[in-house]
């Protein structure tokens, strides 16, 4: 999705920027720009391209000098790629700049009373009215023009202004779309991700809903659309720049599966509390007595964060006996939910910026619901707007698709339903056996790792197929259902996830041996029903390849993961299923990093 970076102090500002806007690259994009200017050039200097941020680059021309500037990544929303559609935008008179992220929904009324008043627009873009509004505002100072345009503006921005009167400044603004800015030493940054940043300064403040900034390079202060001071102190990132670099790997999917076993240690750190077998979850905000009033969780999620929140669910129900299910939070927040005073709600979010999971909580606030959050990124907007909740730790995940964060996000479950169980009836034996299951996991999943030779091999074997059932039952169904979207975002493949016990519902039809079928088979009370499912795929000449905790004879192939605790499983036969998609989408020369039409945080409608 969109990116936004800016930069004002004493450095040259085009390099800087073009760097950061390669740290942006994997949120998805289709087009850059650039616009600069410095205290002593007259005006701003700009080059925008349709592509990568090396299309851009080539742009550039050598002498390019400027000390302030502010820099975009483009997700087409209002317009399709192009050179004109590509940010920063100009007014006509080329004086007012604005990056934008996010959408503004009165854009076509703007755009018609501006045009109606002999605005000509140069590009297809909803952001380009922004900049006619500015340009036009009657107010003094920069901050004043920005406020005064923005009252005209209905919908979600992170934006960045700049003004050739005023190029001691950089104006941003947010509402719905994040911005972060970075506190240097007479220097001064603003992103949207603190990717863009962390090689500089790992000194941020992130900008609430309905706050503004103004960027000095040795001074910056906020304060609300309304003109209010706001207070801002920075705090600091814990993420290595490191952590952004693809160490060595050939893709950073590749990296984020490897680290999958330091990121369960993470998760699991300074949590367990042995004396008695539960866990402490310092950010909870939930004291015992409300937590054994709970009767029910709903779990809120989009695309694999939901797919976690749904074995979450799994793990709630079974340790904590209290009825909970996960729906994709898209869907929940148009259906016009009851909102149930005795339901604890909990968003899932890696990014902590996801859009319609953040309308979620927001309209179940608004509601009066307690909403908690299960999130990786720190300081994140679902993550400040939630009533408490648990860190994933998983560090910064960059590949658009998620697997570090998926795993991690499921043992913050596991974490939850253990505590939860633990002050409800779930006895010291089980809270014991758990704790143990879950220590054991990070070994468990550096086994597999170790076994990724094997998993090429068998992933070459079905990279040609032009479809993929994948089928779990119970536990192993939302195994299933996140393979499925794995295998079909990267490789492009078409897959389908169905409830093992369904199969002879309706999807034995499409058996046949161009449709292999992935089954998840641990071995637990329900190993011999999926044999059963086994044995009707063979029967119709289908190909299989299971997931297991052994060799399964019915299945062509099996790949064999370590076992744990039957509560657990769903965990460690995830691993296996990531290094399948991943090296069918490498055998199939995909772009694995940025799929094509998907972007890292979905941070509009
Ligand atoms: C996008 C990404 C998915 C991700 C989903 C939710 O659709 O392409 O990989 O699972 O957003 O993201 P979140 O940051 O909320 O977990």
């Amino acid at each position: 999705m969109c990116g936004i970076v800016g930069y004002i102090g004493k450095r040259d500002v085009a390099p800087l920027l073009l760097e950061g806007l390669q740290r942006l690259e994997y949120r998805g994009y289709d087009s850059a720009g650039i616009v600069i200017t410095s205290p002593k050039a007259a005006g701003l200097r700009m080059v925008k391209a349709k592509g990568r941020v090396r299309d851009l680059e080539a742009r550039v021309p050598k002498r390019f000098a400027g000390t302030t500037g502010i820099a975009h990544t483009r997700w087409a929303t209002h317009g399709a790629p192009s050179d004109d559609n590509s940010h920063p935008h100009l007014d006509t008179e080329g004086k007012v700049a604005v990056v934008h992220n996010g959408i503004i929904d009165n854009a076509d009324d703007l755009r018609a009373k501006l045009t109606a008043d002999g605005v000509v627009f140069a590009s297809e873009t909803d952001t380009e009215t922004v900049v006619h509004l500015i340009a036009r505002a009657q107010a003094e100072t920069l901050e004043e023009k920005v406020r005064e345009a923005l009252r005209h503006v209905e919908g979600t921005y992170g934006l960045a202004v700049m003004h050739a009167d005023f190029p001691d400044r950089i104006v941003v603004a947010r509402n719905g779309s994040p911005v972060v800015l970075g506190i240097g030493e007479k220097e001064m940054f603003v992103a949207s991700d603190v990717a863009a940043l962390v090689s500089h300064t790992r000194q941020i403040v992130t900008l609430d809903d309905g706050e503004m900034a103004t960027l000095k390079a040795d001074d910056f202060r906020t304060y609300t659309t309304e003109g209010s001071t706001t207070s801002a102190t920075p705090t600091t990132v814990e993420w290595e720049a490191e952590s952004y670099d693809m160490g060595g790997h050939d893709t950073y999917m590749h990296k984020e599966i490897s680290e999958q076993a330091d990121a369960v240690d993470r998760v699991l750190r300074g949590r367990i509390d042995d004396r008695f077998s539960t866990v402490h979850l310092g950010g909870l905000n939930l004291d015992a007595r409300e937590a054994r009033g709970v009767r029910r969780i709903k779990i809120l999620g989009c695309g694999t964060s939901y797919h976690a929140g749904l074995i979450g669910a799994g793990l709630i129900e079974s340790l904590a006996r209290i009825p909970a299910d996960a729906e994709p939070a898209s869907e929940f927040r148009y259906r016009n939910p009851v909102v149930d005073p005795d339901t604890l709600y909990i968003a899932v979010s890696q990014s902590g910026e996801t859009y319609d999971v953040l309308a979620a909580v927001q309209e179940l606030k608004r509601k009066g619901a307690r909403v908690l959050g299960v999130v990786n990124v720190v300081g994140s907007a679902i993550a400040r707007e939630a009533d408490g909740g648990v860190y994933v730790h998983a560090g910064p995940e960059v590949c658009v698709v998620s697997t570090k964060c998926f795993t991690n996000t499921v043992v913050a479950f596991a974490l939850l339903a253990l505590h939860l169980g633990r002050i409800r009836d779930l006895s010291v034996s089980d809270g014991k056996r758990i704790i143990e299951g879950l220590r054991k996991l990070p070994e468990q999943i550096a086994e597999i790792l170790r076994t990724e030779d094997r998993i090429k091999e068998v992933a070459e074997a079905y990279a040609g197929a032009q479809s993929m059932m994948f089928i779990g039952r119970v536990r192993g169904y939302p195994v299933a259902l996140e393979a499925s979207l794995k295998l079909k975002e990267i490789s492009y493949i078409h897959a389908e996830a169905y409830p093992a016990s369904e199969l002879k519902h309706g999807p034995l039809a499409l058996i046949e041996p161009a449709l292999p079928t992935v089954a998840i088979v641990p071995d637990d009370d329900l190993l011999e029903k999926n044999r059963a499912a086994l044995e009707e795929i063979k029967a119709r000449s289908g190909r299989i390849l299971a997931v297991a905790h052994r060799e399964q004879e019915k299945a062509d192939h099996t790949l064999v993961v370590p076992k744990n605790e039957p509560e657990l499983d769903p965990i460690l036969m995830g691993i296996p299923l990531q290094l399948l998609a991943y090296h069918t989408a490498l055998a199939m020369g995909r772009d694995i990093d940025k799929p094509r039409n998907l972007a890292k945080s979905v941070t509009v409608e």
